[in-house]
Formats: C-alpha cells, structure tokens, sequence
C-alpha cells in the first residue's frame, strides 16, 4: 500500500526537489528538466522493469563500444535528432547566410593547407569534382582569406579516419580565399554511406525498422575573421536518402546540383583527367564574433 510519499508523483516530486541546494541556477534547472521529462516518459509508456534494463543494457554497451576513434553517444544524439535540435537552437542562420548542419564524427582538425584548385584525394576516390565559388558577406561583399575546412568520404564509402591504411590527409584540405572571395578546390562526387551500425545504435535502427544511409554529402566548415563560423554539408540533389537521411542533417538550402562534365569538356580544369562533374557553390556568411574552434567531441570510426 501507498502511503502518499512512495506513489509515482510523490517519488518524481521528491527527486526534483533533492536538487534544491543547487547553488548553480542552469545546473538547477537542467536537471530538473531531465529528472522531470525522464520520469514524464516513463509514467507516460507505463516503463517495465524489463524495458528498464534494456535501457541500461544498451547504454553500456553504448559505453563499451566507445573509444578515442568511434563515439556511440553522440551517434544516439544523431540519429534521434537530438544533435540537429541543438544545432537549431543555437544557430539561426540570419538573412540568407549559409545554414549549419551536424558537424558528424569524421572531423579530424588541422588539415593540410591547400593551394586554390587543388585536389584533397591524395588516391583514386571517385569521379573528381571541382568545386567552386565565392565566400560572400550577407552584405554581399567578397570575403578575403576565408577559410574552408573540406572533408568528406570516398566512393568506398568511407572516411580516410575510418581507413588505418589510408594517407592521413586523404579527402581533407583547408582552402583559402583570394582577394575576390573566390575558392576552387578538387573533391570527388560524393556517394551515400552508412553510418556505423555495428552497435546498439544499429540495433535500435534495425529493431525499429530504420536504415543507417545518410544521402551523399561533403562536409566543410567556413571560417573568416570578423564572421561566424558555420559548419555544414552540401548535398547533392540526386542522391538517394535526401528524404530519409538517418541523421535529419538535409536542410534544402543545402541541396545542390553537380553538373556531369565528360573528359573532351573544353572546362576540363588541368590535372583532372576522364569523366568529371563541377559543381558552383556561393557561400554567405553572417558578420558576428568567431564562433571559436569547432570541438572535436569524439569520433565514431
Ligand atoms: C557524417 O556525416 O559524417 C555523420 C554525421 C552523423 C553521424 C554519422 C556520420
Ligand atoms: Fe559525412
């Protein structure tokens, strides 16, 4: 028999208010917000004591697959929409600047510098790409010494972090701008590739009828003194999964065309040889304080 101080809302209420001698107002109210929605959960799907344990099972084994190379944590974030919500709440691209999406696993900081137009596949990695336009204030001025920060896989699906074998600065580059705003690089098209579902993440994904397939994209980050950093994709529009992406990164502002050039195209950019693709990319940045260094939380190889 309840005696009033052990029934559902007496233990919630009580567990909230051990958090009273918080002397820290956010920490206070943070995990007031997750004791409170927690048990809102939990009373709401009626939680079994077996469910329960499933939870605990799979958050260690969350824990045990996690090392310095693959992040299970932020992979639950990803693919239960979590880290797009945080990324929208924290940046609202003003005017037309370009949008931020998830920031992924696979950034590894400090790639090499890389000279205007050159290529970041230091091997054979798909259809080359070249990649141009120009870095633009949401005023519309050009931006000088702008830096993008490139990565992406190859057309084995998969990022030179996730291949031991694989030239360390395979398919990573930092491009600068020229006085006009202008950049070129040489990417390769981007195919679509799972993310790592090996583990309970996997398995969530299969249990519940999910795929693991994000839609082909390149990652960059843009950098510019006196601007706010963004970190984003672009997608490229005939991609399988824009719709269905495991992670909800696609934002249709995102979304570009990559125009199939043939290896006579008189456009043919020197050193790239046979069949290539181009693709124009106009990025905008909004003025503002830098947003600082991109972290690195963990990777997920
Ligand atoms: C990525 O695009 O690199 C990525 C993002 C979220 C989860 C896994 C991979
Ligand atoms: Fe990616």
């Amino acid at each position: 028999m309840s005696d009033g101080r052990t029934s559902p809302a007496a233990i919630t209420a009580t567990a909230l208010a051990s958090f009273d001698g918080c002397s820290d107002p956010r920490l206070h109210e943070l995990m007031r917000a997750l004791v409170s929605h927690l048990h809102a959960f939990a009373t709401e799907v009626d939680l079994t004591e077996a469910e329960w344990r499933g939870l605990i099972e799979a958050l260690t084994a969350t824990g045990h697959i996690t090392d310095e190379r693959r992040q299970e944590f932020i992979l639950w974030s990803d693919t239960l929409g979590l880290s797009m919500l945080v990324d929208a709440l924290a940046h609202q691209a003003p005017g037309h600047a370009t949008e931020s999406t998830v920031l992924g696993p696979f950034y590894v900081p400090g790639a090499p510098l890389r000279g205007y137009g050159e290529s970041m596949a230091e091997e054979p990695a798909g259809t080359p790409a070249w990649v141009h336009g120009h870095v633009r204030s949401t005023a519309g001025e050009p931006i000088a010494d702008a830096e993008l920060d490139v990565w992406q896989n190859g057309d084995d699906r998969l990022y030179a972090v996730q291949r031991p074998e694989a030239p360390e600065e395979h398919l990573r580059g930092r491009y600068r701008t020229r006085e006009d705003g202008a950049f070129a690089f040489v990417a390769v098209r981007p195919v679509p590739y799972p993310i790592p579902d090996d583990g309970p993440v996997g398995r969530m994904l299969g249990a519940t009828g999910r795929h693991p397939w994000r839609p082909a994209h390149i990652h960059l980050i843009v950098r510019a003194a006196g601007f706010r950093s963004v970190a984003t994709h672009i997608f490229d529009a005939t991609s399988e999964y824009l719709d269905s992406d495991a992670v909800f990164a696609v934002k249709p502002s995102l979304v570009r065309t990559f125009v199939e050039r043939g290896a006579d195209d008189p456009e043919r950019p020197a050193g790239i040889e046979g069949d290539w693709a181009s693709l124009e990319l106009d990025l905008v940045l909004a003025p503002g304080a830098e947003a600082g260094e991109v972290t690195d939380p963990g990777r997920t190889a």
